[in-house]
């Protein structure tokens, strides 16, 4: 049905810059193993056990050698690996012919070695998994804080989705490089490492057939490799595309319906995770292809070895028993050489998804860098020619804003939608860095403050009430105030209006939310969020249209708790009612960005400005 496979919309084309640069390969490997190095005890366990069970893979071989040599009472029967040792350690003159001997001794040898090559195996496997789930749950921790972090306008450039999808996916597609990948580098590695070896010792002419095609199979894993961690970086952003797409619709289920966007999302979900699957697709034919083709070079490898083994010259100077060890050494070799070429393509997502970690992880945080601290501010706030643009170099959203905010008044910003009062707001708790001009609190330019200190002076109602998952209680006594004793919580809820809704949940201020408060309805969202700035009691209160869900019944009440909050502290109230505009004791007017217009209620009426204009037309802003 969808032939098409372009990338879906929505997919940003600037994540694909960072990536470009291949040179950083072994950066990102060298970095990644400094996660592992807490664990370098741990890690060097699991070598441990890799090299006793690949080792008791090579001696198995030469017990091949000990049988054959024993039944053709080869004078060479002494001189193998392991019937050497063993014949060292036990014979000696027990009267038993080699056949004999090598009857009881070959069957406790082979349980002895198995058993040895089990808990080689057991060992490795177990604490390699232990290093790299340790490595992801670090990584993802580092990941999530880092996102805690991350500037506002971070989270303007990236989706909740892709986001979102870094966390669990990307972060996921490390652990298999690091797992899977590491357990296949070291098991089957260390076994290429012992075959070669042993196989060099018994005969170095015959391994140069092996070395011969080794270029042609290191040429074939490096071509894959390119097109590999193309396909995984597509991959990997596909799923960031998929689980946007879900989350939008799961989030807006409702509009979805009532609007008839059902088709809408079903292509564009389609689209999204069929580009997936195509690229899964393309992963999968580079992975299938590569490993027949490594599979054939081998194959030939080892067909030119018999050739060549047969040959007289080399027959003569071979026991039976060692020509049988040596091929079925050989032999052996074709399975890790198969599963490390195979192991590319989890490598390469791996390493795809470390960089993009990575690139992640390497942003910069929060500028954090005043050092000022208050125990409470005084709380006068001065803006001066304050500009600002959420993009540099674009039309500005904020120009030569000035005015000043003296302690304990209340201030209300009046304007259109659009004029740019929100955004002012935000910039005094610091969520984006000025473009220009300044903003003082208590004379001292807030890039001064401490950040956590800046805004602990700040208790703000937004527009957009952020809620979680917990019950109302720490809802309302959230971070900082978590541990606030219940009289305080509910004196807080009773400031707020919210004490008759919450009595009536069934399990009142043990109630837990869903997420993002489900079941409550706007206003009582938004009393929620204003119990939390109350209970906060911190010297600068904003409330950015924090009563516009509510009712005015509601909204009235809610004024005159408000009211008294208010008196002890600067505030900055952004209303679009008349009632709270009314009382304060200024009223800055904005208009595109700028004040147009400040003063009392009765002076700006008087001036009949823009504030007259929007007072007649009742605040239907
Ligand atoms: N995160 C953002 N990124 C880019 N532009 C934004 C962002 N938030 C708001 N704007 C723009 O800034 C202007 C002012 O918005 P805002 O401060 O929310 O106005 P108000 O609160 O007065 O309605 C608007 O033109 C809006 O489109
Ligand atoms: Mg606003």
């Amino acid at each position: 049905m969808h032939k098409q496979v372009a990338p879906p919309p929505g997919q940003n084309p600037g994540e694909d810059l960072h990536r470009s640069a291949k040179s950083g390969d072994w950066r990102i490997y060298l970095r990644l193993l400094g996660y592992v190095r807490p664990y370098w005890f741990i890690f060097f366990m699991s070598i441990f056990g890799y090299i006793i069970y690949s080792s008791c893979n090579v001696l198995l071989a030469s017990v091949m050698q000990f049988i054959l040599d024993a039944i053709g009472e080869s004078s060479e029967v002494r001189s193998g690996l392991v019937s050497g040792a063993v014949y060292s350690l036990f014979s000696k003159d027990s009267g038993m012919t080699d056949q004999e001997f090598a009857r009881i001794s070959v069957p406790i040898v082979m349980i002895f070695l198995a058993a040895m090559r089990g808990t080689g195996f057991f060992v490795g496997g177990y604490f390699i998994n232990h290093v790299a789930t340790s490595v992801v749950h670090n990584l993802r921790c580092q990941l999530f804080d880092k996102l805690l972090d991350a500037p506002s306008a971070y989270y303007d450039q990236h989706t909740g989705g892709s986001l979102i999808s870094k966390i669990t996916y990307n972060v996921e597609q490390v652990t298999g490089a690091v797992t899977k990948a590491l357990k296949i580098i070291m098991r089957e590695g260390f076994s290429v490492i012992m075959l070669f070896s042993y196989m060099l010792y018994v005969n170095w002419q015959l391994c140069l057939v092996f070395i011969a095609v080794s270029p042609f199979i290191a040429f074939v894993v490096a071509v894959m490799g390119k097109h590999f961690r193309r396909y995984s970086r597509r991959i990997q952003s596909s799923m960031g595309d998929v689980t946007q797409v879900s989350n939008e619709s799961i989030g807006g289920y409702r509009e979805v319906r009532l609007f008839g966007g059902r088709e809408q999302e079903s292509t564009k979900f389609e689209n999204a995770s069929e580009y997936y699957r195509a690229q899964s697709m393309k992963l999968t034919f580079a992975d299938s292809i590569s490993t027949p083709i490594i599979q054939s070079f081998i194959a030939i490898a080892l067909a030119a070895l018999v050739w060549f083994s047969l040959s007289p010259d080399i027959m003569e100077n071979f026991t039976a028993g060692q020509f049988a060890a040596f091929l079925t050494a050989a032999g052996q070799l074709g399975k890790p050489i198969r599963q490390l070429s195979g192991v590319q393509s989890i490598i390469q997502r791996g390493l795809a998804a470390a960089e993009d970690l990575f690139y992640h992880l390497d942003l910069d945080s929060e500028p954090d860098a005043g050092e000022h601290v208050t125990e409470r501010a005084q709380g006068t706030i001065e803006f001066k020619a304050v500009e600002f643009r959420y993009i540099p170099d674009s039309a500005p959203v904020l120009e030569d804003v000035s005015f000043t905010v003296e302690a304990g008044k209340t201030v209300a910003l009046v304007g259109k939608s659009g004029s740019g009062k929100s955004t002012l707001v935000n910039l005094l708790a610091r969520f984006y860095p000025l473009s220009g001009g300044a903003i003082e609190l208590d004379g001292v330019p807030i890039e001064s403050y401490r950040l956590d200190n800046l805004r602990q002076q700040i208790a703000q109602v937004s527009q957009v009430v952020g809620l979680f998952n917990e019950t109302l209680y720490n809802n309302i006594a959230y971070g900082g105030l978590a541990g606030a004793s219940e009289e305080s919580v509910l004196a807080a809820a009773t400031s707020a209006n919210a004490l008759d809704f919450i009595q009536q949940l069934p399990e009142g201020l043990q109630t837990r939310l869903g997420d993002d408060g489900g079941g409550l309805s706007g206003g009582q969202k938004q009393r929620i969020a204003i119990a939390r700035a109350v209970l906060k009691n911190a010297p600068i209160l904003v409330l950015d249209e924090a009563t516009s869900a509510l009712d005015n019944e509601s909204e009235h009440r809610i004024q005159q708790a408000l009211e008294v909050i208010m008196r002890n502290r600067t505030t900055i109230v952004i209303a679009h009612r008349l009632s709270t505009v009314e009382n304060a004791d200024r009223i800055v007017v904005m208009d595109a960005g700028r004040v147009v217009d400040q003063g009392t209620h009765a002076q700006l009426l008087a001036r009949g400005g823009l504030y007259a204009q929007l007072y007649h037309q009742n605040f239907e802003l």
